[in-house]
């Protein structure tokens, strides 16, 4: 009985919440996140992986000072975007605390490790592949369909902005894992590429399926220039260049697939965001950017402190925001930053077929 009351207590606080809340925040957009480590906020928290950011000194610059599971500093690229568009940071799919009126500002489904390929990442153990991550947006709307019903569901994922990021674990963590990898003994660089660009369709097809109208899919990085690849790879302080002709053929198929799958669909529902020309400038003049390094990580150890994981036995800078990378792989929450500032005015080169400025500015029901 009691419960009961409770209960109803919670329910007409949501319609109130929907009646006021909801309706008058109808400028904001709700935000879904899919992908690898560098958008996971916390999901493979809550899994059984090797593939996490839940121990210090991971979280040292965030609010709390503790780790929240994405792999930074501090805040990661969906933060700054959350920021953008007036939102809290997404919670991450998996936490209990996703429940309620906390469903409207939208979900992070991005768990690290994962890639476009099902076997990507398979060292990892239990990560929620990118189908699997899908499944669960499925789900997340029909969660949020018993609470505002299926027509305002889909009105809010119509409207949602949706950023995916996958694609440099099919290299890493696949085709360049060991030297002589199933899928590198399978397929020849260029043809692995076409491979990946034609199952990276199907996942973009499925997002746009489920309801995404507005998505920005990020390139790779220049994968061969982490602090990890120039420790393992790269001679001299060079990036390595095995990751390097990967990333150059990846980025600009990736693009053509983009415009190719807007033209099918009818409307510029992909925009393709360029984080390699991005993270270049940062590598070829890092004092432009007020950074001391872009090739030796902040937290790590051994050349470049581009070798293992990051956790309290490593060195540890004590500036991040000097530092490009935060550990042998990921960006720091600075370089994050600057990266959400070039979606957001970057030029064609860099966001196509326009930017996160241009999206931001027009009406959500755009279609
Ligand atoms: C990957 O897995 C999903 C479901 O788990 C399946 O639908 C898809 O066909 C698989 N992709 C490949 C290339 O096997
Ligand atoms: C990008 O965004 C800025 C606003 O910050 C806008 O003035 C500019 O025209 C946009 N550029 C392109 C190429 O869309």
């Amino acid at each position: 009985m009691c419960s009961l009351v409770f209960m109803s207590y919670i329910v007409l606080g949501l319609v109130m919440a929907l009646g006021s809340g909801f309706i008058g925040a109808e400028a904001t957009r709700a935000f879904f996140v899919f992908g690898d480590s560098l958008v996971d906020n916390g999901n493979n928290n809550f899994l059984a992986t090797p593939a996490r950011a839940d121990a210090p000194p991971y979280g040292i610059d965030f609010p709390t000072g503790r780790p929240t599971g994405r792999f930074s500093n501090g805040y990661n690229i969906p933060d700054f975007i959350s920021f953008q568009l007036g939102s809290d940071p997404t919670l991450p799919y998996l936490s209990p605390q996703l429940d309620g009126l906390r469903l409207l500002v939208g979900a992070n489904f991005a768990s690290a490790g994962v890639g476009i390929l099902n076997d990507t990442g398979a060292q990892f153990a239990n990560i929620i592949k990118m189908f699997g991550q899908l499944e669960y947006f499925k789900e997340y709307q029909v969660r949020l369909s018993s609470l505002i019903g299926t027509a305002q569901t889909q009105r809010l994922v119509n409207r949602a902005l949706v950023l995916i990021t996958c694609g440099g674990n099919d290299f890493v963590n696949n085709y360049y894992l060991g030297p002589n990898s199933a899928r590198s003994r399978q397929l020849a660089l260029p043809a692995y590429v076409n491979y990946l660009i034609s199952e990276y369709k199907k996942i973009l097809r499925r997002v746009y399926d489920l309801g995404a109208r507005k998505v920005l899919v990020t390139g790779t990085g220049p994968l061969g220039c982490a602090p990890a690849e120039l420790a393992q790879r790269g001679k001299n302080g060079r990036c390595s260049t095995e990751l390097q002709l990967a990333a150059s053929l990846f980025n600009p198929q990736l693009v053509q697939m983009i415009i190719q799958l807007n033209t099918e669909i009818g409307s510029d529902v992909f925009i393709a965001v360029n984080t390699r020309e991005m993270h270049n400038n940062f590598i070829s003049n890092p004092r432009a950017y007020g950074f001391e390094t872009s090739k030796v990580a902040c937290c790590g150890q051994g050349p470049y402190n581009g070798i293992g994981v990051c956790n309290l036995a490593s060195n540890l800078c004590p500036n991040r925001d000097t530092y490009v990378y935060w550990d042998p792989f990921h960006p720091t929450e600075r370089a994050n930053n600057f990266l959400v500032q070039q979606m957001l005015s970057g030029t064609s080169k860099y966001m196509y077929p326009m930017n996160l400025s241009t999206i931001l500015a027009m009406d959500p029901e755009t279609k």
